[in-house]
Parts: structure tokens; C-alpha cells; sequence
């Protein structure tokens, strides 16, 4: 069994964005600039967005983290994309998700312009990515794409089960592996709380993408032999040994599925830091092609 480090990949992919940087600086060229955009205080959320814009500075990005209270209005979050749709200054714009309840995340998204949709959930970067064009793919399945490719995973032909249907996660992530591209070429099956012998399903899968946000839901019965483990989940579960009262928890029991996996990802330290790789990619990119 190999673990996927996520976290030493995401570094390399880190390293060379800053090179990069740096010859544009070097060049007098614009450098990549993402806002931020964080509604109330929820933890993870804030935890998230944190270490986006850490992320940034270490990249030599730019950055803007912009707050609004949790009972900001709709309008009034939708004024402040407007404006940072017109600012030339900005490249990326990312809305970060849940937002309160009042808010309808759906206008939100669509009042992105597309060529700064670096969360690349735009319903114009969702069309690209379907039809296999350019575009922003949203930062988490492009981040676990980018990780088969570091660990040069062949994916080619083989059955990936895919558990949770997320417009973040789940679909997205499906489209990418059953593409004409390698990391690729999948036979997917999208599997979801109405899915019937679940694990039966998942014994059949080469690869399996656990994105279901229960934890530890995957467990070593359901694995075959060899299988490839991608865990996406994320979970917080209380931990009074802890400072800060809590760890994560993925969707895979590690212990367990970890006996029979090829190769799988832990968490935390697997995904997650991927997914920041991957945001700085479309970042990057996003300067990249307007300047
Ligand atoms: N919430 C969970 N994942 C994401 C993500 O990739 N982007 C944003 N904006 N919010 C999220």
C-alpha cells in the first residue's frame, strides 16, 4: 500500500507556480490577485478560507479576504461581485461555500463573471468542463485529477465508483474520470443515498472516490483488493485531547480499507491540500490569459 501525499504533491505543484510568479514579476507582468469572499463565521469555513490566502501569500499571489456579517443581505453580496467583476485588479473570484441560508448560493455563483470563476462552479465553466473544453475545473476534482497524474495512477479502462453526487465533488469528479484524457478514460458509476448494493458496486471498483461527507462510511468489506482510495471527507468530530477540541475524520476507514487499497489518500493530507493546488492553478491561469 502507497499513501497519495497530497500534501507533498500540492507543494510541487506550489513550488513551480512560484517560479512562475516570480518570471512574471520579473517580467513587470500582473500578479495573480484572488478575492475572497467569506459570509459569517462558520469554523471550517473560516479554516478554509485561512488557508486559502496563506496559500497565496506563499505563492507570492496576491490576495483579498472580504467579510461580510452572517446576516449580510443578497443584494448586498451581489453588489460587492459586481464590483469586483469590473475590478481589473482582480483575477479570481471565490464565494466560499455554504452561505447562510437566506442566501440563494445558485444567483450567487451566476453573478461571477466566467473569466474569474476560479471556483469553476459558473454554470458556463461546468457546460466547458462537460463538453472536455478550457475552463476552470472546481478545485477539488481537478485536485485529485492533478494527484492520479503526480503519482502517475492509470486510470485508463478501469471502473471508478464514485460515492456522493455534489456539484462540488461527487459530479464534477465523475465527468473528469470518464473523459478522454489521462488521467481518464473511466468507466464511472455515480453512486448516491438511493443507490441500491451499494458496497457490491463498490467491490467491483478499480478506483473508488469517497465524497459522501460521513465518516468513515467506506469500510475494508467494501474494497477490493488493490483498489485505488481517494477519501474526499472532511468531517469534524470532537476530540477533548485536542486544542482545538476536534480532528478530522475522512469517509474511508484508513485503518481497515488501508490493508486492502494499492494506494489511498489520508486525511487530513491527502485532498485537501490538492484542492488548494488546484485553486492556485485557476488562479494563475486566470491572470495568465487576460494579462
Ligand atoms: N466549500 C467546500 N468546498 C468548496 C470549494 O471548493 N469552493 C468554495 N467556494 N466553497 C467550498
Amino acid at each position: 500500500m502507497e499513501i497519495l501525499d497530497g500534501k507533498k504533491a500540492a507543494q510541487a505543484i506550489r513550488d513551480v507556480l512560484k517560479i512562475d510568479v516570480a518570471q512574471r514579476v520579473n517580467e513587470g507582468k500582473k500578479i495573480p490577485h484572488l478575492a475572497a469572499i467569506l459570509v459569517g463565521n462558520n469554523g471550517a469555513s473560516e479554516t478554509y478560507v485561512a488557508a486559502k490566502v496563506k496559500a497565496c501569500e506563499e505563492t507570492g499571489f496576491k490576495s483579498t479576504l472580504i467579510r461580510f456579517e452572517g446576516d449580510t443581505s443578497e443584494s448586498a453580496l451581489l453588489e460587492k461581485i459586481d464590483e469586483l467583476n469590473l475590478d481589473p485588479d482582480i483575477d479570481g473570484i471565490l464565494v466560499q461555500l455554504p452561505l447562510p441560508k437566506h442566501i440563494d448560493d445558485k444567483k450567487v455563483i451566476n453573478a461571477i463573471a466566467p473569466s474569474k470563476d476560479v471556483d469553476g462552479f459558473h454554470p458556463v465553466s461546468v457546460g466547458k468542463m462537460v463538453e472536455g473544453l478550457p475552463t476552470f475545473v472546481p478545485a477539488t476534482p481537478y485536485g485529485i485529477m492533478l494527484l492520479l497524474q503526480h503519482y502517475k495512477i492509470d486510470t485508463k479502462g478501469k471502473h471508478a465508483v464514485v460515492i456522493g453526487r455534489s456539484n462540488i465533488v461527487g459530479r464534477p469528479i465523475s465527468i473528469l474520470l470518464s473523459g478522454n484524457s489521462n488521467p481518464g478514460n473511466c468507466t464511472v458509476t455515480i453512486c448516491h443515498s438511493h443507490t441500491v448494493n451499494l458496497k457490491e458496486i463498490c467491490l467491483q471498483a478499480d478506483i473508488i472516490v469517497a465524497a459522501i461527507g460521513i465518516p468513515e462510511f467506506v469500510k475494508a468489506d467494501m474494497v477490493k483488493e488493490g483498489a485505488v482510495v481517494i477519501d474526499v471527507g472532511i468531517t469534524r468530530v470532537e476530540d477533548a485531547t485536542r486544542k482545538s477540541g476536534f480532528r478530522l475524520k475522512g469517509d474511508v476507514d484508513f485503518t481497515g480499507v488501508s490493508l486492502k487499497s494499492s494506494f489511498i489518500t489520508p486525511v487530513p493530507g491527502g485532498v485537501g491540500p490538492m484542492t488548494i493546488a488546484a485553486l492556485m492553478k485557476n488562479t494563475f491561469l486566470a491572470c495568465a490569459t487576460k494579462n
